[in-house]
């Protein structure tokens, strides 16, 4: 390991390009090793490798090995399924068991995609879900069917943000999502954390022994800094929260909705994670646009849409995009040129397959597309 003149330690050099078929089926096959059903290994392979294709590394292949430490820890529990334990009509309570949450969030937004066909809308709660990935995932899934939907989520009893003010970690990234269909076109699709970055970014910067931009971090003494070993190394610093007090509030409003109001539980002394478990916590409101007395949903958009994109661009900047626009961009590039992975999370990954007693030539097939 060699020091950068900036001090942070450089661990490898340059990514590994790798073809997003092979990455899903090689994910596939690890969780198949681990202990999962067919559909249980190809719902989390779809997921993770999705992430990464969207431009999403944070949330995609490199979670792998997290999972696999919770698994060992016995807080991240297989072949789980969603549980409704409250039907109210237009309000599903649903526990997910602790179970991988690329299945249990499936499962739970698809229970209320149904119930909001049926009735114009379903406030969905689910709780203790292990790690949800990308929340646009869910978002996707309701526009796939029309659905307007909005999600709020917290990182229960994870404590690496800081309130606006403060100096230490006190609640999670808590992202925040909101999806709007379109007919025959792609819905737009905002979805993001309350942090400045979310915090799988960090881990990212960290493993390829880079900065993190400025205002997103600060250290032990709640000093601002662009190093992200202050989220892996004692002394601990914290994330901050984005757009000042307003990252704030809706932070601490997601936890709210998804921690309190679902049965869940929120961040505090009591609660605080000490293992390698992520588990969300996640409200989501499933809404059928023709449900509203509106007589023309998708002209008003399209109006609108076209009105901000036709905005004079300022200096430097070649498109004025929608939410989820910069992510089918990403998409598409790297179906067709590959994902890149940095040569530390590959190590990584590696580890973890081997743990679950992967022979060494499968692991390595991922690479050879
Ligand atoms: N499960 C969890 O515990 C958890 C926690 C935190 C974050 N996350 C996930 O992490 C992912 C990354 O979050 P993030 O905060 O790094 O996202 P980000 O900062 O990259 O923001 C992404 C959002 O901004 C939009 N966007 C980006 N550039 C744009 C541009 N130039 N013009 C218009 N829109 C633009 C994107 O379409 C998207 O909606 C998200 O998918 C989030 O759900 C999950």
């Amino acid at each position: 390991m060699t020091i950068q003149e900036n001090n942070i330690p450089q661990r490898q050099s340059g990514d590994l390009l790798v073809n997003a078929e092979a990455l899903r089926d090689f994910v596939r096959r690890l969780w198949t090793a681990a202990g999962s059903s067919a559909t249980e290994a190809g719902l989390v392979a779809d997921h993770l490798v999705m992430a990464n294709l969207t431009g999403h590394d944070s949330h995609g292949v490199g979670m792998i090995p997290r999972y696999v430490r919770s698994l060992h820890d016995g807080v991240l529990k297989l072949n789980q399924h969603a549980v409704v334990v409250r039907d109210a009509g237009a309000v599903l309570t649903i526990d997910g068991a602790c179970g991988l949450g690329q299945v249990v969030a499936y499962e739970a937004i698809d229970h209320g995609i149904e119930r909001a066909k049926k009735i114009g809308i379903c406030a969905v709660g689910l709780r203790n879900a292990h790690h949800i990935g990308r929340i646009g995932h869910w978002a996707e899934q309701c526009a796939r069917q029309g659905l307007v939907s909005f999600h709020f989520v917290n990182v229960a009893g994870s404590a690496h943000v800081a309130p606006w003010g403060g100096s230490d970690g006190r609640f999670g990234t808590n992202p925040f999502c909101a999806a709007f269909p379109r007919q025959g076109k792609e819905p737009l699709v905002l979805d993001f954390a309350t942090s400045g970055i979310a915090q799988g970014k960090a881990r990212v910067a960290y493993n390829k022994g880079s900065h993190v931009p400025a205002g997103c971090l600060i250290d032990h003494q709640g000093e601002p800094t662009t190093d992200p070993r202050v989220m892996f190394e004692e002394p601990h610093g914290a994330l901050r929260t984005f757009g000042q007090h307003k990252g704030h509030g809706l932070a601490m409003m997601c936890e709210l909705f998804s921690g309190a109001l679902t049965g869940g539980y929120t961040t505090h002394a009591e609660t605080r994670i000490t293992n390698n478990g992520v588990i969300n916590c996640m409200l989501s409101v499933i809404i059928d646009p023709k449900a509203f007395d509106a007589e023309d949903t998708e002209a008003e958009a399209e109006a609108f849409i076209a009105w901000v994109k036709a905005s004079p661009k300022s200096a430097g900047c070649d498109e004025i995009y929608a939410p989820g626009e910069p992510e089918r961009l990403r998409h598409a590039q790297r179906r067709h040129s590959g994902i890149p992975i940095d040569t530390a999370t590959w190590d990584e990954i590696e580890r973890a397959a081997t743990a679950l007693g992967m022979p060494a030539t499968e692991i390595a097939s991922a690479l050879a597309a």
